[in-house]
């Protein structure tokens, strides 16, 4: 599946950004501030590595909450798609962030190198999140934080009702131009199980690993402690 997600990113890489806007309606820059609020609760200077970056909003995010905060952050974004960092990179100018080519489920870091893991978006796209939430451990030192964002399939009416609206939408806006790519980024939303990555972290030993429900649950954001 890699390939074919890599393939996706590379083709829409360069409207990634105003679709995200368009089809959430900007929703997905105040989940991605809510992620970086939940990041920043770890206290002093902290080194971030924000896997599947992407083309960088929610590394860039949390930089600019913590310069606010005049917090020294050091931020690396890794993704396996170089077009996406390319637009990550011209965004980023300025920001002392780096953007790095990596792979999610073999991450080139050193064992206990990060005080904080993150991710948006992005966890519906990769092969094994076991493998991801091993990595995870893996180069978080001990003491160190994850919180990931993602949109979930939600379970009231309500919110199955917006989320219904929100795929239509997608797929009619994604395939002005790329009808594909869209119609399987709507698909891999509506097979996301929500309980599935809480229920790994907790397995591999993550400790108050908690859920936090956004927007009548159409997205969550999981966190928790090495
Ligand atoms: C939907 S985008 C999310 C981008 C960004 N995090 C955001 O908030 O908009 C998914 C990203 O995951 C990346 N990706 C998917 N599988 C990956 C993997 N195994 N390793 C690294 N990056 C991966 C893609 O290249 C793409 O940039």
């Amino acid at each position: 599946m890699s390939k074919k997600i890599n393939d996706i990113f590379s083709m829409i890489y360069e409207k990634y950004d105003l679709y995200n806007r368009l089809m959430s309606f900007g929703i997905d820059t105040i989940w991605r501030k809510q992620t970086a609020k939940e990041v920043l609760k770890k206290p002093g200077d902290i080194s971030v590595l924000d896997v599947a970056t992407g083309t960088g909003d929610l590394a860039i995010c949390i930089y600019k909450m913590a310069k606010k905060e005049n917090r020294n952050v050091k931020i690396i974004g890794m993704d396996f798609n170089k077009k996406m960092l390319g637009v990550a990179v011209d965004k980023a100018h300025g920001t002392t962030i780096k953007f790095e080519l990596g792979d999610a489920l073999k991450m080139k870091y050193a064992n206990n190198s990060f005080d904080v893991v993150t991710s948006a978006f992005a966890l519906r796209n990769l092969d094994s999140l076991d493998e991801f939430a091993h990595e995870v451990k893996r180069v978080l030192k001990s003491g160190g934080n994850f919180a990931f964002v993602d949109m979930s399939s939600p379970k009231s009416n309500h919110g199955k009702l917006l989320f219904n609206l929100y795929s239509k939408f997608m797929i009619l806006a994604g395939s002005i131009i790329y009808k594909d790519a869209y119609k399987w980024l709507a698909y891999s939303i509506s097979h996301i199980d929500d309980t599935n990555l809480p229920f790994i972290m907790k397995k591999m030993g993550f400790r108050n690993v908690k859920t936090k429900r956004l927007l009548s649950d159409i997205a969550y954001i999981v966190y928790g402690t090495k």
